[in-house]
């Protein structure tokens, strides 16, 4: 950033306040600390009380800067600038030298990571269901969202609930999986993949990432199965995460699942509307689970979906998820069950959004390529590959930086965005290097060099929503520049 010192005249400042963005003038002293600001204001009272042109602005008369350290929150700089009715603040480093200023506009324009999409039939269905008093859980728009469901992942059979995770539990529990078998799991996810294995006492397995698509490692994988077929322990499933909307290398997990005879469970919540050779994303597995959570490709405001080719299963869900009564007149129960089921409201928002898919899905592409335009020329930005035969949603644009060529920390970028208004995010933290899964057997992709602690700690996921206008992703492209550029 451009500073000045306090021997800069007022017709060099005016000059600096011409070019910045911000209108504010920083100026700072011999050792680099902030000692004053000069805003167009400060100049025009300054003129007018008889300096010139020529006069030094260290000479004019002016308050104590109002700096703050990096990494301060977006409300105590607003609050700031509300209070002191100013329309910029500088952030400084813990020297005091300035890093970076930011303005109001932009902290009052928060840009989210990946905010609900709405679009005006989903209130159509909310009404109707109020209209009609559908308002308890079950209802028409249930049966109606779940055809959509059908249709959207090619499978038979759908059954709508209240979120991914209840959808992933379901999957072990008609797989009846049980305390002490082993589960395999990609190792790069949300911990969501994983819990429901720990709520039946089963054995996580974690398989590592690849380093190009980031999903479950096939080379893992197979070396994993191949030893525990050799010591007769096989896993009774493999759940498979599409992460970021991007799918896993199906034609190897696959073809391994089915030499070992084990059964495929796709953790599809973050890619719903995807496809890989031409088949939807969740048409791969026995079972599939997609998520309608709030930050989702499309949302119900929290919600999820089991789906598969297998009615049986299906089936059986479909009575866990409502308490496991059993067939009789009154109210007859002998299995552990769940309250697991999505309301009939919420079916109806789903209803409306299964509309929007193909657009949403366009919109978010988009916006990775403009990210991916936008950060051509940096060297060391990467992002996450595109399989062969895959078509990812990129439910969320990740940039991974080379730490080699960018000398800043992906967490030095999210706390300086913060402070520009724009939500961004570590990469999920590998299920091995979590507290809660200390002790769990990890599979490396390569045996000696393990993917995932890498990709966290060097990856940052963007604002990705497919309402994200082009100005504010501008703004992002702009902001992340200018850190790059900060060597
Ligand atoms: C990979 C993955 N699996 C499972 C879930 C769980 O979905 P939900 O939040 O609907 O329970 C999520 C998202 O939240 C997810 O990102």
């Amino acid at each position: 950033m451009e500073t000045v010192t306090a021997n800069t005249t007022i017709r060099e400042a005016m000059r600096v306040l011409d070019r910045s963005q911000t209108k504010l003038c920083v100026a700072t002293d011999t050792s680099g600390k902030v000692i004053r600001t000069l805003t167009d204001g400060d100049v025009r009272r300054a003129l007018l009380g008889g300096a010139t042109l020529d006069s030094h602005i260290g000479n004019l008369p002016g308050k104590e800067p109002i700096t703050f350290p990096e990494g301060t929150p977006r409300e105590p700089l607003l609050q700031a600038m509300r209070s002191h009715s100013i329309n910029a603040v500088v952030i400084v480093d813990k020297a005091g030298a300035p890093v970076d200023v930011i303005a109001r506009t932009t902290l009052e324009n928060l840009i989210l990571l990946s905010p609900p999409h709405m679009g005006t039939a989903e209130v159509v269905f909310i009404q109707q269901a109020f209209d009609e008093n559908w308002v308890a859980p079950a209802g028409p728009h249930l049966a109606r969202f779940e055809e959509g469901l059908k249709a959207v992942s090619g499978r038979q059979h759908a059954l709508a609930l209240s979120s991914g995770s209840a959808g992933l539990h379901l999957a072990l529990r008609v797989l009846g999986i049980g305390a002490g078998e082993r589960v395999y799991v990609s190792d790069l996810t949300f911990i969501a993949s994983l819990q429901p294995i720990l709520y039946e006492g089963a054995i996580p397995v974690l398989i590592d990432a690849e380093p190009e698509g980031w999903n479950m490692s096939p080379v893992a994988l197979g070396r994993k199965l191949e030893i525990d077929a050799v010591q007769g322990q096989l896993p009774s499933a493999i759940i498979v995460v599409h992460l970021y909307g991007q799918s896993a290398d199906m034609d190897s997990i696959v073809a391994l699942a089915d030499r070992y005879g084990v059964p495929i469970i796709e953790d599809a919540a973050e890619s719903l509307g995807a496809t890989y050779r031409n088949r939807p994303s969740g048409a791969h597995g026995l079972l599939s689970v997609f998520s309608f959570n709030g930050n989702k490709i499309i949302t119900t405001s929290g919600g999820g979906a089991l789906v598969s080719d297998r009615g049986d299963l299906v089936e059986k869900a479909r009575n866990l998820s409502q308490q496991g009564r059993d067939t009789a007149e009154h109210y007859q129960h002998s299995q552990i069950a769940y309250n697991y089921r999505m309301s009939n409201i919420l079916a109806g928002i789903g209803i409306a959004q299964l509309g929007h898919l193909p657009d949403r899905v366009a919109r978010r592409r988009a916006v990775f390529a403009r990210y991916q335009d936008g950060f051509r020329d940096i060297p060391g930005i990467r992002f996450q590959g595109d399989l062969a035969g895959g078509h990812g949603t990129r439910w969320l644009t990740v940039i991974d930086l080379d730490p080699d060529r960018i000398a800043r920390h992906p967490y030095q970028f999210m706390r300086r965005l913060r402070a520009h208004g724009i939500e961004t995010r570590p990469a999920w933290k590998p299920m091995h290097m979590q507290p809660l899964c200390h002790g769990m057997e990890f599979v490396p992709h390569d045996p000696v060099m393990a993917v995932s602690p890498g990709l966290f700690l060097r990856s940052l996921c963007l604002p990705s929503g497919s309402s994200l206008s082009v100005v504010d992703q501008d703004r992002v492209i702009e902001a992340v520049r200018q850190i790059v550029s900060e060597e």
